[in-house]
């Protein structure tokens, strides 16, 4: 048994189900481009940078675009993005989340949210949880992307706590690896074949217990 001392939880595919968002939104700007792609190459994107996103899809649909026009891209999907978010509620919680991070800080962790979103934010405000973290890192605050650890390993510093004592939950493969590559624990949220790296996978954090995470 380990001695874990914090919780750091990915948002999109963990807290709340945003990637069908994200979906709508890249698929409606591929369309506009002339294009589609498919759900499964939505799988690959869940973790990955919006501007890494665009490039991988301009990819997809054998389509080059000037970084100028790359950034007007990814500004006209943000919006569309930016729209759908907003009108989420706090009924769009995946099941058992609220309850876990409720019972991580009755036992006494602390807990951070380590994201890649730069909307998190507006995420965490509309469905009223941001309360539940001590602190939030996010797609603001890191220059590099999972499975680079920078947006874990900076929740740890701000948390006062070890990299050894942390649990990360990820439902993306790059951020299984970045957990593992901060040397961190990993709960994987999905599929044991997809997140074969994590230390443990359930299928959503209602499936998560304090007695779980001390058998890590
Ligand atoms: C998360 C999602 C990705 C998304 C990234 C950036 O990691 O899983 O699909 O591209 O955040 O999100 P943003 O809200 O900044 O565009
Ligand atoms: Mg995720």
């Amino acid at each position: 048994m380990t001695d874990i001392k914090a919780c750091i939880f990915d948002l999109d595919g963990v807290i709340v189900d945003t990637a069908v968002y994200h979906y709508k939104a890249w698929k409606r700007l591929a369309n506009e481009l002339g294009f589609d792609f498919t759900e499964e190459q939505n799988e690959q994107l869940k973790g990955v940078s919006r501007v890494r996103s665009l490039q991988l899809i301009l990819g997809w649909g054998g389509v080059t675009k000037t970084e100028a026009e790359q950034t007007e891209l990814a500004t006209r999907k943000n919006d569309w993005y930016v729209d759908m978010i907003n009108q989420m509620t706090p009924a769009e919680i995946l099941p058992g989340a609220l309850d876990f991070l409720e019972a991580c800080r009755a036992a006494g962790l602390k807990t951070a949210l380590g994201s890649a979103s730069k909307n998190s934010m507006t995420i965490l405000n509309k469905v009223g949880i941001a309360h539940l973290f001590d602190t939030i890192v996010d797609g603001n605050h890191v220059s590099a992307p999972k499975p680079d650890p920078e947006v874990f390993l900076k929740g740890a510093e701000a948390l006062g706590v070890s990299p050894t004592e942390c649990v990360v939950f990820e439902d993306a493969i790059a951020g299984v690896q970045a957990a593992k590559n901060g040397g961190m624990k990993a709960v994987g949220i999905g599929s044991p074949e997809t997140l074969s790296q994590a230390d443990l996978v359930v299928s959503g954090l209602d499936k998560m217990t304090i007695e779980k995470l001390k058998e890590l």
